[in-house]
């Protein structure tokens, strides 16, 4: 069931204060051995509802429900021991009102042992964040490009492009207001960024939104090239896994096939010995 909060891990209030103060560094994980991996490095990790499209396939996020946000919630939770976890909101989840957003948070925040829930969403989320940081549940918010409206926006566009930098700039206001405790800016242009991380007091964590935010997030999977062939802009690779994954399948279907797997030192003594030792050698 639930899990006890972790008085060392690093807190929402903590994250506010490191506005203007070394970047934020964040990265998404959706299993505990890669929670393991990035926890000693991150001060955030979400478990975000790209598990949707990076572990289950999906075409778009829309898919995501709860069960899944809560079941790959407690497994990074058994994963952290330092950094701040965060669980996305899926689609559908918050949207109708408040109570709605209020029930289902402190459900994901129960049963995972989260510190704190994102929500996508300006201006129309702001009664909700509001409800929600007024009753003990710590909102990140997120703004911009929010990937749950690609069907309103119509594609994975830049948003924040020349009229439309107003409408971005008043959701950071609006949910930095309404007492999100740090702001997901997404795929927004360079100049709005440094505009909205000088005017909002909580910090900006950019993915696709340059240097000038407070501290930048990726998902984990596209930074170390496990994600297939996906390349945004916005993503650096920091590896190449899945053609170090690649070439180290086809190597072991090679020696299978030729019967170089399993070598001598991969098997088994024979059976009399293992009988007399009482263990297999
Ligand atoms: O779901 C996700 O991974 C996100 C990003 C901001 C990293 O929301």
């Amino acid at each position: 069931m639930s899990v006890a909060a972790n008085t060392k891990t690093i807190t929402p209030p903590e994250i506010s204060a490191r506005k203007g103060k070394t970047p934020l560094v964040c990265l998404t994980a959706y299993t505990t051995p890669v929670a393991r991996l990035v926890d000693p490095h991150c001060d955030v990790v979400l478990v975000g509802d790209s598990v949707g499209m990076v572990l289950h396939g999906l075409p778009t996020t829309l898919g995501v429900t709860l069960d899944m946000m809560i079941m790959h919630g407690k497994a990074v939770r058994r994963g952290l021991e330092r950094a701040l976890m965060v669980v996305d909101m899926p689609f559908g989840s918050y949207e109708e009102n408040p109570e709605q957003g209020f029930r289902n948070a402190a459900r994901v925040m129960a049963e995972t042992g989260c510190t704190a829930v994102k929500l996508e969403g300006g201006e129309a989320m702001a009664a909700t964040i509001h409800f929600l940081t007024g009753r003990g549940i710590p909102v990140m918010a997120h703004v911009g490009l929010t990937p749950q409206a690609v069907n309103t926006f119509g594609g994975y566009r830049v948003q924040g492009r020349g009229e439309d930098a107003e409408s971005v700039r008043r959701d950071a206001l609006a949910v930095a207001a309404a007492g999100a405790f740090a702001v997901v800016l997404e795929k927004v242009p360079e100049p709005l960024a440094r505009r909205i991380t000088e005017e909002i007091a909580v910090p900006t964590i950019g993915i696709g939104a340059s240097a000038a935010c407070n501290g930048q997030i990726l998902v984990v999977d596209d930074m170390l090239g496990l994600f297939g062939d996906f390349r945004p802009k916005f993503v650096k690779r920091y590896a190449e896994l899945s053609k170090d994954a690649d070439a180290a399948i086809a190597t072991y279907a090679q020696e299978v096939k030729e019967r170089r797997f399993p070598a001598a030192e991969h098997v088994f003594g024979d059976a009399t010995k293992s009988v007399k030792g009482g263990q297999a050698a």
